[in-house]
This record gives C-alpha cells, structure tokens and sequence, in this order.
C-alpha cells in the first residue's frame, strides 16, 4: 500500500513548507491527519517516512531490521563538530563500538554514587542563586542550562563552568544554540541554499572553533596535571584501552567526544527539569504530593545523600510523565538495512529515512489512556506493567539509546528533590508554553519567582 503524503509543491516536493522553526512540532501536527500512523515526505531531495503508531514503532525498532541513520539526517551535520563520537557516529564506524565500551563502566549505577557529591555541589549553586533573587523573576530554563552544563562539566571533566557566578550565559552555550540551529537547517535545504549563505556559514565555523578551543582548553587542562578526578569520563578516555581491540581512543576523537558529552550530557536534562517545573505549575495537586515526599525524606534543612534520592517515588515518576508529554529529544531516525515492509503492507527501500515523532507515539490513543492528561500514576509499578512495549522511547532504543540515562535521571531527582525542599513558586505572568527547538527542545522564556518556603508550607 503507498504511504500517503500531505499535499506538496510540484518540483519542490514539501521542502518550501518546512517551518524554519520547530520544524518537529510542524510534523507533529502534520500527523493529526493520518490516522494509520505514518505519513512521507520529500525534503530537500530527500524521501522521508515519520511514524508514531506504537506497532509500527515497534517494528522500527527491531535491530535485526533497522540502524540509527545518520546520513542525511541533521546528525550528519552535528559531526561537523561532534564527529565520530558516540552520538554522531555511523554504527559501522570502529569508534562508537571502542568508545561505548570503555565508557559504559562510567555510566553504572555505582558511578552515579561517585559524581553525587559533585552533583549535589551544583545544585547548592542553583539554590544559592535562587536564594538572592528571592522574591524576583528568574528565568528557569537558563538557570536549569547551567546547572547541567555545570554539572556534566565538573564530573565528566574536572573542569568548572561556574556559570551561576556569571550574569550571562557562557558564550559555549549561544555557540552551540546557534550551531544546533544552524545543522538542522541545513538538514532541510538544498545544500546549494547552504552555500548562498554565506554569512551563516561563516558564523558556523566561529561557533564550532570556539567550541573547539574551549574543549582543547579542558583536555590541556587534565594533561597538564590540573583539574580533577582521573578516573571520570575524560580520565578513563585518555588512559584506558578498548578490551575487545586494545586500542585507546585517537586526540580528536577524544576531543570529539567530550564536546559531544558537553551538549548530549546538559541540554536535554536541562529541558526535562524545565518542562518538569511546568508540569508542577500547571497540576497543584502532583506539586502537593511532591512536597510531601521532599518534606517527608529531607525534612528542614537535611542535606540530600544519594541513598535518599534513590528511595523517592513520586519525584521520578513526575520525571518519567515529563519525559512522555515533553520528550526532550523530539525525534530519531532510524533506517532499514534491506528493502522491507512495515504493517504488512507499507514497503520501505534499504537506506530510507525514517523518522519516530516522539510526542505523538507517546500520546498515541492505542497506547495511552487520556493521553494528554499529565498523570504520575501511570508509573506505579502495577500500572506500569500495562504499557505498549512500544510507545515510549524518550531515552531512544536499543544499543544506540542513550548512554546517560540514569546520570540524567540522578542528576534531575537530586535538583528537583533540593529545589521543592527550599522553594515555591509563582507564575504571575501566567506562562504560556513556547516550545524552542534546535535539535533538542526546551520552554522559551520561562520565568517563574521563587520564594523561600517557610517552616510550616
Ligand atoms: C543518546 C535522550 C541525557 C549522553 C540519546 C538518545 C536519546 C537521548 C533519545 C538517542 C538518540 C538517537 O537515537 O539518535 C536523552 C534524554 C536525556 C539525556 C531525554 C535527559 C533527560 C543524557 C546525558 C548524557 C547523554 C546526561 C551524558 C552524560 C548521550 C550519548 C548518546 C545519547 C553519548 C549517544 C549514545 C550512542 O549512540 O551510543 N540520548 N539523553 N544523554 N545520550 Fe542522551
């Protein structure tokens, strides 16, 4: 059976119709008006396949059919600067397979106990910060921004942003924004369109090489015997060796990759606790639980160990229900290793571009009862066991999912669980969400005020 198309322009296929702006959201809508759950589209050249029906996703995720594309998808133009890291890597490409495995150890859940402390650091920061603007606007997304670069840094690295010591943002995070913004524009054009702008693409490369001399700074910095923690991400990428082909990583790949950490390891965690934040505002009666269980495990001013954090349950699962509604990472792209069908019907060529739209697959009738309504109690273990295996893959799937989920999950528990326990907030302005993309999405222009929480609220 053809897999329908939303009307085009003849010659231009759908390409004059992209938003330059939250291009996924646009797919997202497109996918109203197709009620089998897949739809294609020609963009710049390209044949593309967006699918959210869960059983369909399910085939896609079969890793005997399908790999992570990166070929002309925007990732092709993250490895400008990210190059073979694990992110950006084509999975036949010796790298990934050498990096993911001497990195995984750092990802264990013993790991997670080691960087606590240094998460917790952070996180005091972001508190501090808040506690002078008492009373004052402050704008929650930027504050989340630097607490995950912040954080990633200090326990990826040994190296220290200090960003909440500083008014503006760090001049990494606009360069990268603008270097996200820019691949996947370039993603959605003819690449002739690329080369007439010329002013951009001079921009492009400023971006990347100040990116790329912040990261040679930090890696100079541990070489050179300053900094700490020798046996954190960077520590173990410059000394231990691959134990499947006992080789150790090349410089650039290993300056390849912490970038790749710098970004992959801060800006979705940044969103989560983001849309978190407004998912509380927006449900007073999930906000209530949540200072329960705060006021219950870190009563006054008990200082948060790790131990404490793991035996939360309300606060993850308002996690797990922020990840559905507000999937940080808004896409994937996938594609089948040989010419194949897909729902017994929908044929598919060896090499095409398919695209999984999270927010629909995660909000997909078929899957998810009252799917728009943000309800924690779809996470209680004996809800849970009910769920499509399917509709729902905020962290992506299989070998290629996401390295840093539970640094993630740590990091977002402990900041939120530090924030509740001091704070409560108001929304005078009455925010209305402004989704931004680039690559990753976050709220735009998200202010709340923050008041210290007395002994009795
Ligand atoms: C991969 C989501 C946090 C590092 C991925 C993928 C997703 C994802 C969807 C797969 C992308 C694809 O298939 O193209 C998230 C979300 C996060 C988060 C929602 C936070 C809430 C982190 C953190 C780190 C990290 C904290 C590092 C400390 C990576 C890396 C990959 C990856 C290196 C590539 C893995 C590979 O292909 O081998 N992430 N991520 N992520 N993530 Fe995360």
């Amino acid at each position: 059976r053809p897999i329908r198309s939303p009307r085009g322009v003849p010659l231009f296929g759908h390409t004059p119709q992209i938003p330059s702006t939250n291009p996924v959201e646009y797919f997202g809508r497109l996918s109203k008006q197709f009620p089998e759950g897949l739809y294609g589209m020609e963009i710049a050249g390209i044949e593309q396949v967006f699918v959210w029906d869960p059983d369909l996703v399910a085939e896609v995720c079969d890793e005997t059919r399908f790999f992570k594309q990166i070929d002309k998808t925007p990732l092709a133009h993250v490895r400008d600067y990210a190059g073979a890291a694990l992110f950006t890597a084509h999975q036949h490409e010796e790298e990934w397979g050498m990096a993911h495995r001497v990195l995984l150890p750092a990802f264990s859940q013993r790991a997670m106990k080691g960087y606590f402390g240094q998460m917790l650091e952070i996180a005091q920061n972001l508190v501090g910060k808040w506690e002078r603007k008492e009373g004052r606007p402050v704008n929650i997304t930027d504050d989340y921004t630097r607490l995950t670069l912040d954080t990633i840094a200090l326990t990826g690295f040994g190296y220290r942003f200090d960003s909440f010591a500083k008014e503006d943002l760090h001049p990494f995070l606009n360069a990268l924004l603008q270097a996200l913004v820019e691949s996947l524009r370039r993603s959605q054009e003819l690449p002739m369109m690329t080369k007439m702008r010329k002013a951009d693409d001079r921009r492009y490369r400023e971006n990347i090489r100040l990116m790329r001399d912040l990261v040679e700074n930090v890696i100079k910095e541990r070489r050179d015997g300053k900094g700490t923690g020798e046996d954190d991400l960077l520590g173990l990428m410059l000394e231990a060796t691959d134990p499947e082909t006992g080789k150790g990583l090349e410089d650039d790949n290993v300056r390849d990759q912490v970038l790749t950490f710098l970004i992959a390891g801060h800006e979705t965690t940044s969103g989560l606790l983001s849309f978190a934040t407004y998912s509380l505002m927006r449900n007073p009666h999930i906000l209530a639980q949540a200072y329960a269980e705060v006021d219950r495990l870190l009563p006054g001013d008990t200082v948060p160990d790790y131990d404490t954090i793991m035996q939360m349950d309300v606060i993850p699962r308002i996690l797990e229900e922020t990840l559905r509604l507000w999937a940080p990472i808004p896409m994937i792209g996938k594609s089948p290793l040989e010419d194949t069908v897909i729902g017994g019907c929908y044929g598919l060529k060896k090499g095409a571009r398919v695209n999984i739209l999270e927010g629909p697959l995660h909000t997909h009738p078929k899957a998810w009862e009252r799917p728009e309504e943000f309800d924690i109690n779809r996470w209680l273990p004996e809800n849970r066991v009910n769920h499509h295996p399917h509709a729902y893959k905020p962290f992506g799937n299989g070998v290629r999912a996401c390295i840093g989920r539970q640094f993630a999950l740590t990091e977002a528990r402990l900041a939120l669980a530090l924030v509740l326990q001091k704070f409560k907030f108001a929304d005078p302005d009455d925010y209305k969400m402004d989704v931004k993309e680039a690559l990753t999405r976050k709220p735009g222009g998200f202010e709340l005020t923050v008041r210290a929480r007395q002994e009795h609220e």
